[in-house]
């Protein structure tokens, strides 16, 4: 097979990371690879809270890192949460200044909302629910025009090229089934989350953690792949994938209660519906599992404004039959985002040479073993830029690539029975016996080569949940319901298909 060759920036992915990085590359060429049409399932144009930054007066770069840092129990980078926060009202501007419509006060300031475990109120909304679309809209306009930016549509990732030494010179993809091999100069993987891992699921289900594996068998380093966050709220009706419930209706004073009308959540924390989403999720989950139900009780916290103030949720529950002016809303806890990811530098640079990583799929250091709700559009945005700019000023010779296969697809059937399974065993709630089950089938789902890249990125995460005998933040271990006694990140890495342990 001939590679398609370019002297410049392949980006892998098309939501906010990947998009950011492009525009940040110029005036290198990029080329974006993108598997569905810009805007269209990314997890970034869902996100409807908005983004976190230091943008009130009663708040400071320091006490957003600080949040940041206690939200992620132990396992966040202090220098690149400090970074992440500094250059947070920046990036903010940014977006505005791109067009993003931020929700604005009579003076011009930012409308901001709380959400959980922030000590003051600095989400930067648009239109109530609609951030991440809104924002989305505004770059994609920009990559559109971008003289220094070609973007393909329809071409999914199935692996990554590598010189002789190791470096990456460029990606496998698909498009309707043809192979093609793309070499560029200096590759960036943006490439999401593993949402579509999970039966329930706020992301769209097409995210399958293929970057993730891919960049684990180019022999990049994995950080803390167990730590996956499940949203407290999302839309409990039975869709795939579950509409999110914004936890800013929870800001707005919106209470949990069960099917006997009783604020569960009262007892279990003093923020209550506020506390870390980690607790939130467990107590919805333990109320569920218990047969008394979990519901969203919107009607007196925000009433009959609910279709002007959160228009996404509010078309989610009309569809489903639902008024939430008038009717708690059925919730559950569903996969919302990997803190897990390929090991970067506050650059993006993984360690493989030539390989970058942003988003999502990478682990920057700035969530640990849980995100801060509204920290991950801001991650994609800042380290998405600061990842075109260190890949655009990598320049190496165009070289020969390694014939390798390209990574195998799952079927139809394994892909639901993995979901089921991760669902139930790598989920919420996980022990040792279900993790045991799910590793053991693991073994015996995909075509035994072992080289799928939904298989890869689940094993990485059940693995080393098994491993992980404590519970830390969005990892809770039944069995070890305790943190250990240090907080030790787990760094991983694939040779000759096994997964090896490396010194934190
Ligand atoms: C939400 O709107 O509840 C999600 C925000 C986030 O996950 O950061």
């Amino acid at each position: 097979m001939d590679a398609l060759d370019f002297d410049g920036v392949l980006v892998i992915g098309g939501g906010l990371a990947g998009l950011s990085a492009a525009l940040a590359a110029a005036p290198r060429r990029v080329r974006v690879l993108s598997p569905v049409a810009l805007g269209e399932g990314c997890s970034s144009a869902w996100a409807q809270g908005g983004i976190a930054a230091a943008l009130a007066d009663d708040d400071t770069p320091d006490l957003h890192a600080a949040d940041t840092l206690a939200a992620g129990a132990g396992l966040v980078n202090p220098a690149r949460a400090a970074l992440l926060a500094a250059e947070g009202p920046g990036a903010v501007q940014r977006l505005a200044g791109l067009g993003a419509p931020f929700d604005r006060t009579p003076d011009g300031g930012f409308v901001l909302s709380r959400e959980a475990a922030h000590g003051r109120a600095r989400v930067a909304r648009v239109g109530g629910d609609q951030a991440g679309r809104a924002v989305m809209a505004a770059v994609i306009a920009h990559v559109r025009q971008a003289a220094h930016i070609e973007v393909l549509e329809g071409v999914r990732l199935r692996g990554l090229l590598q010189d002789t030494g190791g470096a990456a010179v460029g990606a496998l993809t698909e498009r309707d089934g043809v192979i093609t091999a793309f070499r560029a100069a200096a590759v960036i993987l943006a490439t999401g989350g593993v949402g579509g891992l999970y039966a329930e699921t706020t992301t769209p289900a097409a995210l399958l953690g293929e970057g993730l594996a891919a960049a684990a068998l180019a022999g990049a380093v994995i950080a803390d792949p167990e730590f996956v966050q499940f949203h407290p709220t999302a839309l409990d009706v039975g869709r795939d994938p579950a509409p999110l419930v914004t936890e800013a209706l929870r800001g707005d004073g919106a209470h949990l209660i069960n099917t006997a009308g009783h604020r569960f959540l009262l007892a279990q924390h003093p923020d209550a519906e506020l506390a870390p989403r980690d607790i939130v999720a467990r107590a919805i989950y333990a109320e569920r599992a218990a047969g008394r139900g979990a519901f969203l009780d919107a009607r007196e916290a925000v009433g009959a404004h609910f279709p002007e103030a959160f228009p996404t949720v509010f078309a989610a529950c009309r569809a489903a039959g639902l008024d939430p002016r008038i009717t708690p809303i059925p919730v559950a806890p569903a996969c919302h985002y990997h803190m897990g990811g390929v090991r970067t530098d506050a650059d993006g640079a993984t360690g493989v040479p030539g390989l970058f990583a942003a988003g999502e799929c990478a682990s920057s250091g700035v969530h640990g073993a849980n995100r801060l709700a509204s920290n991950s559009l801001l991650e994609a945005a800042v380290f998405g830029a600061r990842a075109g700019r260190a890949a655009a000023r990598h320049s190496a010779p165009l070289r020969p690539w390694l014939r390798t296969p390209p990574l195998a697809l799952l079927s139809a059937p394994d892909l639901q029975r993995l979901r089921k399974a991760m669902s139930r065993d790598a989920g919420v709630v996980r022990n040792a016996a279900g993790l045991t089950r799910l590793l053991s089938l693991l073994d015996h789902l995909g075509d035994g080569s072992g080289q799928s890249g939904p298989l890869i990125a689940a094993r990485l995460i059940a693995q080393c949940a098994f491993d992980r005998r404590e519970s830390r933040g969005a990892h809770f271990r039944a069995d070890h319901p305790v943190a250990g006694p240090e907080a030790r990140q787990t760094l991983v890495r694939l040779e000759a298909g096994s997964l090896c342990r490396r010194a934190a």
